[in-house]
This record gives C-alpha cells, structure tokens and sequence, in this order.
C-alpha cells in the first residue's frame, strides 16, 4: 500500500489536530500566553510551515490571540487551500477576504471576538526570508516544522523578519524517538533506518531536518543570539482510547493518523538494501491490521520551545555546529 491514492496530507494535517492539542507542553504554553498577553494588539504573527491553518484557531480559540495579522507560510498549496477552507467554516458568518484558489489569498474573520487578517503565501521559506527581511514580525510560531529544515540556516534569517527581544513558539519537533506497541522483531531496524534517513535527507541542495531536532534546538537557539524562556516534551501518544473493552477504536481522525505514519515509514523504507523486502511488507501489512483492530500504540518524542528573539543584530553569533554521527 506504499503511496496509495488513499493517502493525503491534507487529510493527515487536519487528524493529526486532536493529537497535537494533546501533546503541546503546557508550562511552555503558559509562557506563550504571557508573553502574547504582553504584545499591543493586533499582534503581528509569521508561521512557519503552516499548513492547513488549525493554529490559526487553536490560539483564537483558547482567547489568546482576539487581534491578530497573521502570514501563514507554507511551499504547498493544497494546505493552503485547505487552511483558507478550515478558516471560513471556523469564522462563520465573520469571514471575509478571497483566495486566488491557487493556495495564496486572504481571509478575515471579524466579529465582536474576534479581528483577524490572515494571510496565505504559498513560497518555500528560505526564498520568502531571503527576499522579506524587513518585516518586525510580533511572534514566529512553527509547529511540525522545524525538523524538516536546516534550522542552522534558518536562523539567522528568521532573527530578521522578527522584531527584536520578540517571542518565538516552536513546536513539535521530533527527537529521536519512535514508538510502536506491541513490540515487533523488526522495530529496532526499521526505526533505526527510519531515523538515519531523517539525518540524511537533502532538499534543494540543503539538508532538510535531522532525527534530533528538538534537542538540538535547545543548543542551537541560544548559539543563534536567542534566549530560551522555556522547554518541555510534547510526545504524541496515540492510543485507542474511544470505544469500549469490545470494540476499541481510535479519538477522531486519528485511525487515519496512524495509518499514514506507517505509509510514510513505508515510503521512506521501501528499496532500502539492508532491509528484506517481504520482511519489510510483512512488518507494514501487521501496523496497519493493528491500526484496524485497535491494538497499535504509537509514541514520538518530541520538544516544545520558547523563548526570545535576539535584542539587537549584533547580539547573532554563529550557531554551534552539530555533529552527527556518519555524516561528513
Ligand atoms: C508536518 S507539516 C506541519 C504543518 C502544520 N504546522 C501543522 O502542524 O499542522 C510541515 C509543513 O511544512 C511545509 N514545509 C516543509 N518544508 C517547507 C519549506 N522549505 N518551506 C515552506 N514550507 C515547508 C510542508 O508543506 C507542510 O505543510
């Protein structure tokens, strides 16, 4: 079942929501609120790998962000699309604005809550930094995201699109640890493939994340000028928690959830030398009957921040290099 058409990430954005409102760590949160209750409204927001938008309403929704100007970044515009659709249900009769329906657009949602403007930009992040330099953003948030870039390049260009000593919220970033129970004989390897593939992947000429970004953030955030209000573990656990004793089954979307963690593992293993082919197959074809039956429990480790941005430029220093092992 390696790349079905059943498979969508926008499908897969939207499910994994529920598990996200889970895992995001609470005190790192609790300094998030004060630090945006310190913001003069509306609070000018840049995220990161945005998506399909569900952060747009998560922090409307907890009442922590009534006022906001909001640019929702992100390379594909499926998401985008889909975040435009999310925000217009979410707003109701409040939303307003338009979409080239091509991903890029705007959409507002006003009422007596709230005053949003959201902007959609389709763009890939280090070619929208580079040529955005001069916005003072209030807050960058990146939620899922940070792992699938080089943050030592990042950096330094995001440091100049956030207004100084101004907060960042990142989120969700994977280190290091995959879980599946029950325990099978193959687990060790694959999970060990799985993550040296992180470590090894290549985009556009760039690294694209790393197997332990969060832990490594913890370093690289103050080698980059920034200080660190705060951190925490944000793990996803994905158990099948709704249903009875009988008939076990999975919160909301979250069956799908599961499913398409394992196709991405597929993906990403499928012709694998040191792995046997129908070995391999086997081990997918059992995660997902699992799924099925209700039996699978899924847990990743993962690291919430945040902190400051630096105070001024010439607080930037260079980020400490990151050693990781097999690599050049
Ligand atoms: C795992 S998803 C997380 C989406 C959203 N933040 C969420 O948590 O639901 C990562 C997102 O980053 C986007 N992305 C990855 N690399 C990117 C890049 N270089 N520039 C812009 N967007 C990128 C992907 O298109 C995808 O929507």
């Amino acid at each position: 079942m390696v790349g079905g058409p059943l498979y969508s990430d926008v499908r897969y954005l939207h499910a994994k929501r529920s598990v996200d409102d889970r895992a995001l760590n609470r005190p790192v949160l609790e300094q998030l609120r004060a630090e945006l209750a310190a913001l003069p409204p509306p609070v000018r927001v840049l995220e990161l790998g945005a998506g399909v938008g569900t952060m747009v309403s998560r922090l409307a929704d907890l009442g922590w962000m009534a006022r906001g100007r909001y640019t929702l970044l992100d390379r594909d515009g499926a998401s985008l699309a889909s975040a435009a659709e999310h925000l217009r249900k979410w707003g109701g009769p409040a939303t307003g604005g338009g979409s080239d329906g091509d991903g890029d657009g705007r959409v507002t949602v006003r009422d007596q809550a709230r005053d949003l403007e959201v902007d959609l930009v389709e763009a890939d992040v280090f070619d929208w930094l580079a040529t955005n330099a001069d916005r003072a953003y209030d807050l960058v948030v990146a939620n899922a995201f940070l792992d699938l870039v080089d943050v030592g390049a990042l950096l330094p260009a995001l440091w100049r699109c956030l207004a100084p000593g101004r907060p960042f919220w990142f989120s969700i970033n994977f280190d290091g640890e995959t879980i599946f129970l029950p325990e099978l004989p193959l687990d060790a390897a694959v999970m060990a493939l799985y993550h040296r593939g992180m470590d090894q992947r290549v985009r556009d000429g760039r690294r694209a994340g790393e197997s332990k970004t969060g832990r490594h953030l913890l370093q690289q955030l103050p080698g980059s000028g920034a200080r660190l209000l705060g951190a925490g573990s944000s793990d996803w656990v994905v158990l099948p928690s709704a249903g009875g004793a009988d008939a076990p089954r999975y919160p909301e979307d979250e069956a799908y959830f599961l499913h398409h963690i394992v196709q991405t593992i597929e993906v990403a293993l499928t012709g694998e030398r040191s792995l046997e082919a129908s070995a391999f197959a086997a081990w997918s074809d059992a995660r997902h009957r699992q799924i099925e039956r209700g039996e699978l429990i899924y847990i990743a480790h993962q690291l919430d921040v945040v902190g400051l941005a630096p105070s001024s430029p010439s607080a930037f220093l260079p980020a400490p290099p990151i050693l990781i092992p097999g690599r050049p």
